[in-house]
């Protein structure tokens, strides 16, 4: 039974350091035996053999923590740390590496072509023609190019978006509207992670951008179609299954109606898709009111946004084009059942095809690959029990078109488009051409560099 014990502290300590308490000093003895992931029992004396040191702390994380520790992508620094402050940076860990993907923006490439995890300096060109653009902060705790945020101000900024640089000014690129709707116990794990990652140095150019109006952090949920009161922080809610009710934005489904569990894993799973996953950011076209900020809901999680030429550490050169699916359409929402959503999410491959065929950037499948299967069946029971689209909101969406050029061809029959850079091939009634391309005469054609698909999507 210790044994066992023992080797779950090992594994939940994959890869970390984390020492228990010392042994107790052993009689004149040879060296004490190592305490479990504790320190060595201190030397004894020539002599007698001494007792063992005693074992050192066991740490016991939860699963999500744990998780979170084995999937970081750099060394974590938990020396000196309490059991709860190592839950905190797992916990942290999980959200950014399993579930957010902050890398997906904030990681930049080193020079050897590696990653440099948070490191900061991509850069988001927003008006070409006002020359808006801002780049991706370095988050790791360098004391001179990095995050050197108070837990305060972390918490303020990300349930403000207020911008530390500019502070008459909001965060424009960082997805903290929807990140604000974390609960604070979510927000300070992952401020923890982030001062456990190595530090990165960094020096992350200065935006050009007019001012964006403030905001205060809201006491009600207004985005959806039903405004709902927050509940108050100090309420018990360490999976955000209550937030999630509050923060689902169509009207809510019969909730009584169905078991405790599928309550909630509907309410974690909103927490995800709305909070922390931003899910809706790219799976609503557009997203929400350019004015106002609210959920575009009639189009809600209905798919149709358009991805052009990759950008970024994580970005396919073999992509020319994606479409974000229609998860949750009446007829055309997503419709695979759980094993195969699993699979996807798990693999990063689209499931049921062959041969297998990679879901496209900029889908974070490097990060969901991580999620626990817990949060799996969060997800898919959140997406299967929301509300559906319905009629003209109800998009049939597409798939990705493959990049090419005189030197790298076309997978299969398809034949290169070489002035548009893309792949081209055959369509008919039940084979629709890949995003934003026309099928004209039995065969998809690339789209005219105006064409509103390119812009606006479906
Ligand atoms: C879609 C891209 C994107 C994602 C995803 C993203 N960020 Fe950002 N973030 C940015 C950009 C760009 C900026 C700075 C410029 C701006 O947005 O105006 C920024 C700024 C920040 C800042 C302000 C730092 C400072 O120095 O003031 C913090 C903190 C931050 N991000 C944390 C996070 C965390 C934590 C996550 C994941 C939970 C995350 N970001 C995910 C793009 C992103
Ligand atoms: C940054 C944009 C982005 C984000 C964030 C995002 N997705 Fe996607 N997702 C896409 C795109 C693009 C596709 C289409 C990929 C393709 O055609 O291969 C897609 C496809 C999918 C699919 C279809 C898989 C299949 O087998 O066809 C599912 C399911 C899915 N996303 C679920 C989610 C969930 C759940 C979240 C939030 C946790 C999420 N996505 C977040 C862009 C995104």
């Amino acid at each position: 039974m210790k044994r066992a014990v023992m080797a779950l502290v090992v594994a939940a300590c994959l890869g970390c350091t984390v020492e228990g308490p010392e042994g107790p000093i052993g009689p004149a003895g040879p060296p004490g035996v190592s305490g479990g992931k504790g320190p060595v029992g201190p030397q004894g004396d020539a002599g007698a053999q001494g007792p063992p040191g005693a074992p050192g702390a066991f740490i016991v994380l939860s699963e999500r923590a744990r998780r979170g520790l084995e999937v970081a992508p750099v060394k974590l620094t938990l020396e000196g740390l309490t059991s709860a402050q190592v839950e905190r940076v797992g916990a942290g860990s999980y959200l950014v590496n399993a579930v957010a993907d902050c890398g997906a923006c904030h990681d930049a490439q080193g020079a050897d072509g590696g990653r440099r995890a948070l490191a900061g300096g991509q850069r988001f060109t927003l008006a070409p023609a006002l020359g808006t653009e801002v780049y991706a902060r370095n988050l790791t705790p360098d004391a001179n190019t990095g995050l050197t945020l108070s837990e305060d101000q972390f918490l303020l900024i990300m349930q403000t978006g207020t911008d530390k640089k500019n502070p008459s000014s909001s965060l424009l690129v960082m997805p903290w509207f929807e990140y604000r709707w974390m609960t604070v116990d979510d927000l300070k794990s992952i401020y923890a992670y982030l001062k456990a990652v190595p530090p990165e140095n960094n020096d992350v150019p200065g935006d050009v951008k007019n001012d964006i109006p403030k905001v205060t952090m809201p006491l009600a949920f207004g985005d959806g179609d039903v405004p709902r009161p927050l509940l108050p922080e100090a309420t018990r809610d360490a999976d955000g299954v209550l937030r999630g009710f509050t923060i689902q934005p169509l009207a809510q489904p019969d909730l009584g109606a169905w078991p405790a569990n599928v309550q909630s894993l509907f309410g974690r799973g909103s927490y995800l898709v709305n909070a922390v996953g931003r899910c809706n950011e790219c799976h609503t076209n557009p997203a929400r009111d350019p004015t106002t900020h609210r959920i575009n809901t009639a189009g809600y999680l209905a798919g149709g946004m358009v991805f052009t030429d990759p950008t970024g550490p994580h970005a396919p050169a073999s992509l020319k084009r994606s479409m974000s699916r229609n998860l949750c359409g009446a007829t055309n929402g997503y419709t695979a059942p759980f094993t195969d959503f699993a699979a996807s999410l798990a693999s990063g491959l689209r499931a049921g095809r062959s041969p297998s065929e990679s879901l496209a950037w900029p889908m974070p499948t490097w990060a969901l690959s991580n999620l626990t299967t817990q949060d799996l069946e969060a997800l898919f029971t959140y997406l299967r029990l929301v509300p559906r689209r319905m009629g003209a909101d109800d998009k049939p969406t597409v798939g990705a078109v493959t990049a090419c050029s005189a030197s790298v061809a076309c997978p299969g029959a398809q034949r290169c488009n070489l002035s548009a850079g893309e792949c081209e091939g055959a369509c008919d009634a039940l084979t629709p051409c890949p995003a934003c391309q026309r099928c004209v005469a039995g065969a998809c054609v690339a789209p005219a560099a105006n064409d509103a698909c390119l812009t606006s999507g479906l």
